[in-house]
């Protein structure tokens, strides 16, 4: 940096002396030097990776990803409990806006208590994959898991079905998008009572796939689903996936708006310690050991902070828990989803968009791999990790520090090793990851629209 360049800034700022630290330091006043942090070339370098957030990236396998009715019909639904079996849960009950988008829980509660955390919606929309073991590659298919399970809402996509073409809002609003409703869209003989399909499974190479006559045989939502004929099964699965589009709409539509790191990052690009002092010290240092020593930044990079990929971190499972795989399992069942961005109800069908799906391999590596989350909104999504483990920003660090215990299944990745924090570095680091929290959706989408209005 020269000299005239320093002078700029010290005009900018109104200070006459300037402390030049070279050419990677932020310029730093000379009234509180001890304000600022020094990050070092590559610290630098690799912090501006980190910010601004991108623009949403496009979404070829839902024409509608970007249509502002589909969003506002998406939203409509997301709210509605009527998309379940009790009639007492929508999805905003595991992803309430006032609790980060997530629960709040450890593990999530349904019909019945699930075996994973509920993750946060905010960022959704930039996610290659879904869920912690990625057994989606889009948010319009993602729903079928939610909406059909029987612990989650226990709904189904006959009955779903039904509701849109007995609710005259939702039917007006659905068709302007979609187009008409299938033929008999009300008629239970039709479409049936609780009919929903198998969800997809994991393929086992050691023993055969349970037939759909032999599912329908103890679960009543088969049955009615076998009794079908295959053209409404079509039409039905079509509905389900035009829900989806609609409620994915919506869920692009869930970014928060830049958080005081990113002013930080402004300032730290721009030489402009205005904006940099939206951090604090101790937050600075926290930026410092995230993106240095932390090693933090080789799983969670990139303006998410987070790759978005499959990681061995080594949770040890605690007593009583059930056998979860992850990895193997998400890609296995997203490979053979005849809703994935390969199937019918994808408008990109072609390989060129789906270039994600063909090189899927799993291995003993990928055993016991879960999604590195984006750590944006980590600061209101507390508990933390795929099965709730830690309630504090402060025990996940720790954990880093530590690295306790041993994965039930596959190995730690051997990268992953422990990080050298004392407790005030510890404190510093969780004081940064708070940091990372934006500003809040607009209120408008924060809650159910106004059935009334049009
Ligand atoms: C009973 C609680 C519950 C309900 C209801 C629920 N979810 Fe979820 N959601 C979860 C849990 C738990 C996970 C993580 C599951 C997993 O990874 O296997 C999840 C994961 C997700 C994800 C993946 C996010 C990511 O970053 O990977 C999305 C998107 C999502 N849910 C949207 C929805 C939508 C849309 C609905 C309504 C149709 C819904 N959820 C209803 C609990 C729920
Ligand atoms: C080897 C890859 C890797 C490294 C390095 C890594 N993480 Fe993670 N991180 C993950 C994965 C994978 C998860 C989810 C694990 C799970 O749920 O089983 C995760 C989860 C988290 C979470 C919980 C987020 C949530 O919403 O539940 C936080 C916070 C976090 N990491 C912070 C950090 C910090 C701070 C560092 C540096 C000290 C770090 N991570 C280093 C891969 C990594």
């Amino acid at each position: 940096m020269t000299e005239a360049h320093w002078g700029r800034i010290a005009s900018i700022i109104g200070i006459s002396a300037v402390v030049a630290w070279g050419s990677a330091n932020a310029p730093l006043g000379s009234q509180e030097p001890e304000a600022f942090v020094r990050l070092d070339d590559r610290e630098r370098a690799i912090a501006l990776t980190l910010s601004p957030l991108p623009k949403m990236p496009p979404q070829p396998s839902n024409r509608f990803a970007d249509n502002p009715e589909a969003a506002r019909l998406g939203q409509r639904i997301f709210y509605d409990v009527r998309l379940s079996r009790d009639s007492n849960r929508s999805c905003a009950s595991c992803h309430s806006p006032g609790l980060g988008w997530s629960d709040g829980l450890e593990l999530s509660q349904g019909i019945a208590k699930l075996n994973r955390n509920s993750p946060s919606l905010l960022h959704a929309g930039y996610q290659r994959w879904l869920f912690w073991d990625g057994r989606a590659d889009s948010l319009w298919s993602q729903i079928q898991w939610p909406l059909e399970h029987p612990n989650e809402m226990g709904f189904a996509r006959a009955d779903l079905v039904r509701l849109i073409a007995s609710d005259a809002q939702l039917r007006t609003e659905y068709e302007a998008i979609f187009g008409p409703l299938p033929e008999g869209a009300h008629n239970p003989e039709r479409f049936r009572p609780g009919g929903r399909p198998p969800l997809p499974a994991p393929i086992n190479p050691f023993r055969r796939a349970p037939s759909l006559e032999q599912l329908a045989e103890s679960d009543a939502g088969h049955a009615a689903w076998l009794a079908m004929n295959e053209q409404d099964r079509i039409e039905a699965s079509r509905v389900l996936a035009n829900t989806g589009k609609a409620i994915e709409a919506f869920e692009r539509k869930l970014v928060p708006g830049p958080s005081r790191f990113d002013r930080y990052i402004e300032g730290l690009r721009e030489n402009d310690v205005d904006k940099m002092s939206a951090l604090n010290t101790s937050e600075q240092r926290g930026l410092k050991i995230f993106v240095g020593k932390g090693q933090c930044v080789n799983c969670h990079f990139s303006p998410l902070l987070s790759g978005g990929e499959f990681h061995n971190i080594g949770l040890a499972v605690e007593e009583g828990k059930p056998f979860d795989a992850g990895r193997p399992d998400g890609i296995n069942t997203v490979q053979i989803d005849p809703m994935n961005g390969r199937g019918a109800f994808s408008d990109a069908q072609e390989w060129a968009s789906n270039v994600k799906l063909r090189y899927l391999r799993y291995d003993e590596h990928t055993y016991g791999a879960y999604k590195a989350p984006t750590l944006r909104n980590a600061a209101v999504s507390a508990p933390y990790m795929h099965n709730g483990r830690f309630e504090t920003l402060e025990e996940v660090v720790r954990f880093y520090v530590e690295l306790p215990g041993g994965p039930p299944i596959g190995h730690r990745e051997e990268t992953l090793l422990p990080v050298d924090l004392d407790d005030a570095e510890i404190r510093d680091l969780a004081a940064f990851l708070k940091s990372l929290q934006g500003e809040p959706v607009p209120e408008a989408l924060r809650r159910p629209l106004d059935p009334s209005r049009n």
